[in-house]
C-alpha cells in the first residue's frame, strides 16, 4: 500500500469496547447529566472491587486527583514535595498549585523510575527539612521500586502518593499498583488504558478520607441547607456522564491489558535485534506504551522520519522536569539516568487497537530509516 494511502498510526488513541453509545444513551434517558448519578457510583465501585480496594474517588482528571491529595494533605507554600524527575508535567504541576517546591529525584536504570538510593540519600541529608510527600510515578506502565521506596518513606515518615496515571492494571506481586501508598491516583485521559477523555480518580483507604475528598472536590459545602463554605474546595467532580463512559471502557479491561503486552513483546522480538533495548518483560506490567532505548540515533531523527514520511506518531521519551524551564528553578537530586533515558528512549505506536499488520508496518519502516534506506 503507498505510504499516502495508510491512515495515521497513532501512539496511544482511544479505543472503544463497543459499549460506550448505549451506556452514553442510558445516561442521556436519565438526565443525570451531573456531578451525581448511579453511573458514577457504579464507576467508583467497578474501580474499588478491580482493585480490591475500599474506596475509590472519581475525579476531572489525575492533576485534579493530585491536587485534591496535596490539598487534603495540607501541603502548602513553602513546603517540600519529592517527586519522579522522569515524568510528564501533570505530576509536577500540582506541587506549584499549593505554592509547595518540588524537588526532583532521577530515575535508576532499571526501571527508570525513581531511585531508591538517590531518594533515601536526600532524605538523610535533610533530616531537619523533610517533605510533606513523595509523589512516585510508574512510568509508562512499569513499576517503581514500590517496595522499598515505601519502608523508605515509613523509616522517615514520609507520606508515600503512587502517580498511576500510566500504570493502571501493572501489579507486583499481584497487587496493583496504587494501593501500596498512603494515597494512589489514575487517570482516565484519552490516551490511557480506558478513558472517561478526561478523569481520574483517588485510591483512598478510609470512609472519612473518602468522603473529605467528595468534600473538597464539590466546593466544600458545609453540611447544611444554605451554602456555607468554611474553606476553599474545588470543582473537581466527574460527571456522571463521562463516568458512562468509564463503565463501558472497563469492560474486558484485562483484555485490554493482554493487547498492550502482546505489542511490546512482538516489538521486542523484532526490534532487539536492531539496536532497541527493552526492559525484561513481566506479565505484571500493563505495558501502557512500548518504550525502549536506542543505539547510536536520535529518537527525534526517528520519529520526525515515522511522521512525516510514514505518517506514523511515536515520540521521545518524556523530557526530565529538571530540564524544563519551567522548573529548573527547583532542587533535583540527579545521577544522569533520566537525561541518557530522554537523549535514547522512544515511545512507540501502541494503542490497544493496533492492527498487527499495522505493527509490523512501523516495524519495517523503522528498519529502513536505521539503516538509511
Ligand atoms: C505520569 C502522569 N501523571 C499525571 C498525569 C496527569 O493526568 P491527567 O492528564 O488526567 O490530568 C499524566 C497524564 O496524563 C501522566 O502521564
Amino acid at each position: 500500500m503507498g505510504e499516502k494511502l495508510r491512515n495515521r498510526i497513532y501512539l496511544s488513541p482511544p479505543f472503544q469496547s463497543g459499549r460506550e453509545q448505549e451506556v452514553l444513551n442510558e445516561v442521556l434517558k436519565s438526565n443525570w447529566l451531573t456531578s451525581a448519578g448511579r453511573h458514577l457510583s457504579q464507576f467508583e465501585s467497578e474501580l474499588a472491587t478491580l482493585f480490591n480496594f475500599p474506596h475509590v474517588v472519581a475525579v476531572q482528571s489525575g492533576t485534579a486527583a493530585l491536587h485534591l491529595i496535596l490539598s487534603h494533605l495540607g501541603v502548602t507554600y513553602g513546603d517540600k514535595v519529592v517527586v519522579s524527575d522522569l515524568t510528564f508535567a501533570g505530576s509536577v504541576n500540582p506541587i506549584r498549585y499549593v505554592g509547595a517546591i518540588p524537588v526532583f529525584i532521577d530515575s535508576e536504570i532499571e526501571t527508570w523510575n525513581m531511585c531508591p538510593l538517590l531518594l533515601e540519600k536526600y532524605f538523610s541529608e535533610n533530616l531537619d527539612d523533610l517533605p510533606k510527600a513523595v509523589v512516585l510515578v510508574h512510568l509508562f506502565g512499569v513499576p517503581a521500586k514500590i517496595k522499598k521506596i515505601k519502608s523508605i518513606c515509613k523509616k522517615y515518615g514520609v507520606i508515600l502518593i503512587e502517580d498511576c496515571a500510566e500504570a493502571l492494571g501493572t501489579s507486583v506481586d499481584g497487587q496493583y499498583l496504587g494501593t501500596f501508598g498512603d494515597f494512589g491516583f489514575l487517570s482516565f485521559n484519552g490516551n490511557k488504558l480506558i478513558t472517561t477523555s478526561g478523569g481520574g480518580a483517588i485510591l483512598v483507604k478510609e470512609k472519612e478520607v473518602a468522603d473529605r475528598f467528595l468534600y473538597l472536590a464539590t466546593q466544600a459545602k458545609s453540611d447544611v441547607p444554605y451554602y456555607h463554605h468554611e474553606e476553599v474546595g474545588f470543582n473537581y467532580r466527574m460527571s456522571n456522564l463521562l463516568a458512562g463512559l468509564g463503565l463501558a471502557q472497563l469492560q474486558g479491561i484485562s483484555k485490554r491489558i493482554l493487547k498492550k503486552q502482546e505489542i511490546y513483546q512482538r516489538y521486542k522480538e523484532i526490534l532487539s535485534e536492531y539496536g532497541f533495548h527493552f526492559i525484561p518483560f513481566s506479565s505484571e506490567n500493563c505495558y501502557w506504551l512500548s518504550t525502549a532505548l536506542i543505539d547510536d540515533l536520535d529518537p527525534l531523527e526517528i520519529t520526525t522520519r515515522l511522521d512525516q514520511s510514514y505518517n506514523i506518531e511515536a515520540r521521545p521519551v518524556w523530557k526530565p522536569m529538571h530540564l524544563q524551564p519551567v522548573f529548573e528553578k527547583f532542587p533535583s537530586v540527579l545521577n544522569g539516568n533520566s537525561k541518557e533515558i530522554f537523549s535514547k528512549g522512544i515511545c512507540l505506536p501502541s494503542g490497544v487497537g493496533l492492527l498487527a499488520s499495522d505493527q509490523l508496518h512501523v516495524c519495517e519502516v523503522i528498519k529502513k530509516i536505521i539503516s538509511h534506506e
